[in-house]
């Protein structure tokens, strides 16, 4: 059962990241990593862990990936609450980073869990050199100027445009800001397996929009005690978002299309791919 299954790669995953970090230095930024790999839904790791049980590959054959992919997630949401950023103290119902230590400590944090995510996808257990490599091409190209980096890029440059974006600019924001990873994750089992990865793409391209659409609607009427972190944040920043374009209602009835667009994808793995399924119906039916 899905609940199950993702308390399962949750424990996993939390222990791997874990034993990656535990030769390091006793240091302040060190301190801080260990801090931000803590709690957290996981969805992207579970991708990762479910995406691999599709082709065969067990939990413990993929874990690296799925460690890598939250490694990199957590840096990303260390910068992303950042002064210069959105400006946040609370995560995961905790400080943040830079509140909880200072912004270089932040700064430093994030930067070695980025690496710390290539290091990861470097490892034996995944398989062959090439899927390998293939792998860390993947992960980066998700993640930088092409992928995440530009989706925050172009979410921090839309807070002084002169105009509101429109409806189309915001969803290619999201495809970088979120969708990337989230593609990343969905698909690395067929890169591991050096199987066909277009049919995961199409559920993680589908997935991804509902995720930040789900995300936007938290923000709006999300409740801050199980969020755990400050919502309200958009409509103060005079953001637009899918919520000022479509209204409440239509992000929801949006998100829902989506999500049954996503579980189409899937039709190519019959049964197999029920966890996946569970995960996309979790996407937006979730309170944090
Ligand atoms: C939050 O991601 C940031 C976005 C990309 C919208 P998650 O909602 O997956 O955060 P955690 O990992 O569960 O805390
Ligand atoms: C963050 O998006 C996306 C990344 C960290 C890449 P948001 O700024 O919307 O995420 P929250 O709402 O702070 O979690
Ligand atoms: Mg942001
Ligand atoms: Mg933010
Ligand atoms: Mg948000």
């Amino acid at each position: 059962m899905f609940p199950d299954r993702l308390r399962q790669v949750q424990a996993g995953v939390q222990a791997a990241l874990d034993d990656a970090l535990s030769d390091c230095a006793d240091i302040a930024v060190v301190h801080a990593m260990r801090y931000a790999l803590r709690g957290g839904k996981r969805i992207r790791a579970f991708l990762v862990i479910e995406g691999a049980a599709l082709f065969g590959i067990p939990m413990s054959r993929a874990m690296p990936a799925a460690a890598a992919v939250e490694a990199l997630h957590a840096y990303s949401l260390i910068h992303d609450d950042l002064p210069c950023m959105d400006d946040d103290d609370l995560r995961r119902g905790q400080p943040t980073v830079h509140v909880k230590w200072d912004e270089a400590t932040a700064v430093l944090a994030g930067d070695a869990l980025q690496t710390l995510a290539f290091e990861l996808c470097c490892d034996p257990i995944l398989g062959p050199s090439d899927r390998r490599l293939d792998l860390v091409q993947t992960l980066a190209r998700a993640s930088g100027a092409e992928g995440m980096v530009l989706g925050q890029a172009l979410d921090i440059a839309a807070e002084t445009a002169p105009e509101p974006l429109t409806l189309a600019e915001i969803t290619a924001l999201q495809a970088g800001k979120t969708g990337a990873l989230i593609s990343f994750a969905a698909e690395a089992g067929a890169i591991l397996a050096g199987a066909d990865r277009k049919p995961l793409a199409a559920y993680a391209r589908a997935l991804g929009l509902a995720f930040q659409i789900a995300d936007d609607i938290l923000d709006v009427e999300g409740d801050p005690g199980k969020a755990g972190k400050r919502l309200g944040k958009d409509a103060g920043a005079g953001k637009a978002t899918f919520i000022s374009h479509l209204g409440l209602a239509g992000a929801k009835s949006r998100a829902l299309a989506l999500i049954e667009e996503a579980q189409t994808a899937l039709l190519p793995y019959g049964a197999t791919a029920e966890n996946l399924r569970e995960a996309a119906r979790f996407v937006i039916s979730r309170e944090m």
